[in-house]
């Protein structure tokens, strides 16, 4: 497969921590400190669907394949605007792709990475040709703005890649999940309640983390995922010139460079100003790095994603 085009979008209004700090008992040193994370884009006009939308125009003009060409749609998502339809179908009725199959993967923060090894997938069977994937949330209406904990982390935004069965940029795909941990990161749904039988009451939920059991297993799975998608790429870690991880916390970040002995600057981040944007963190910073011209032809990047599952996906990209 190749990649032939991103894009991304994020909400006008920008939160700062400060702003924040002026509404809950937090500040600017304690986010900052913790997490890297200086600002968010929250969504005030706009949703989930209008911001893929977005993101997928601008992949779809600089791939420069017609939409009649769209054969496939995956959008990656836990905070779709509908239960159903999904978000990938919204998106395929707002830019008119007709001949497109189109479905929605939920893997939390490696959504992109799962999207992109779907395509992948799909492509091997000689069925499909060009997908545009996107990774798209409005995490902040998940969100107890009562929880300190959880809120101040968390942002709004979409990317998108408009991806081909033609090439070979793909050198290397790990996958993995670990459903036993996976109540550390949740937002409950609906419980059962009918006539029948009735488990709760129909309450809206939001996000609960246990920080520090996600921070264990993010420094521990992703160094790990990374080293296992390297090998099976045969590259040696010295070749890559980006690491375009999940942005949740750049301590993390940090931590997963120390283990791979490798440069902070080979680590860019867009956390100070995005906070985590689960699903869409790493194609927004995928589409920013080539944006800003960091990525040449040859140039090769490994791509990692982790969370909500728990699950985790690391791919290696030759330019
Ligand atoms: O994208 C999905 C993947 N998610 C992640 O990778 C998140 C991984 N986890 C983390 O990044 C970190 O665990 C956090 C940033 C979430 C938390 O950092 P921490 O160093 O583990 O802090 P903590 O949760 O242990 O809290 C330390 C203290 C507590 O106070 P006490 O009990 O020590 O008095 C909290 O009440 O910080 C307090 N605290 C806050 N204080 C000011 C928690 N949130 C805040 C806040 N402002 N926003």
């Amino acid at each position: 497969m190749k990649i032939l085009g991103t894009g991304s979008a994020l909400p006008k209004k920008v939160v700062s921590n400060d702003d924040l700090a002026l509404v809950m008992d937090t500040s600017d040193e304690w986010i900052s400190t913790r997490t890297g994370i200086r600002k968010r884009h929250i969504a005030v006009e706009e949703t989930t669907t209008s911001l893929a939308v977005e993101a997928a125009k601008k992949a779809l003009d600089e791939a420069k394949v017609s939409i009649d060409e769209l054969d496939l749609i995956i959008a990656a998502t836990v905070s779709s605007d509908y239960i159903y339809p999904t978000l990938a179908c919204e998106v395929q009725a707002a830019i008119g792709a007709k001949n497109a199959t189109a479905f929605d993967i939920s893997a939390g923060c490696s959504g992109f990475l799962f999207a992109l090894s779907t395509a992948d997938a799909y492509f091997r069977t000689g069925r499909f040709h060009n997908a545009l994937i996107m990774g798209a949330e409005t995490l902040s209406k998940m969100m107890d703005w009562s929880d300190r904990s959880t809120c101040v982390l968390f942002g709004d935004g979409a990317g998108a890649a408009v991806v081909s069965a033609e090439g070979n940029q793909l050198l290397g795909m790990v996958q993995g999940s670990d459903g036993a941990s996976g109540m550390a990161l949740k937002c409950d749904n609906r419980p059962v309640n009918n006539l029948y039988h009735q488990m709760g009451t129909q309450t809206y939920s939001y996000t609960e983390m246990d920080g520090r059991a996600v921070y264990k297993f993010a420094v521990r799975t992703v160094p790990n995922a990374i080293g296992e998608v390297l090998e099976q790429a045969k590259v040696p870690v010295e070749d890559i010139k980006y690491f375009l991880l999940h942005q949740a916390n750049l301590r993390i970040i940090e931590s997963v460079a120390k283990r791979l002995g490798q440069p902070m600057e080979k680590f860019p981040t867009i956390l100070e100003d995005c906070g985590n944007i689960s699903a869409a963190s790493v194609p927004i910073l995928l589409d920013k790095v080539r944006k800003d011209g960091m990525i040449n032809q040859g140039d090769k990047i490994v791509m990692a994603g982790f969370g909500a599952g728990l699950t985790w996906g690391a791919c290696v990209i030759e330019w």
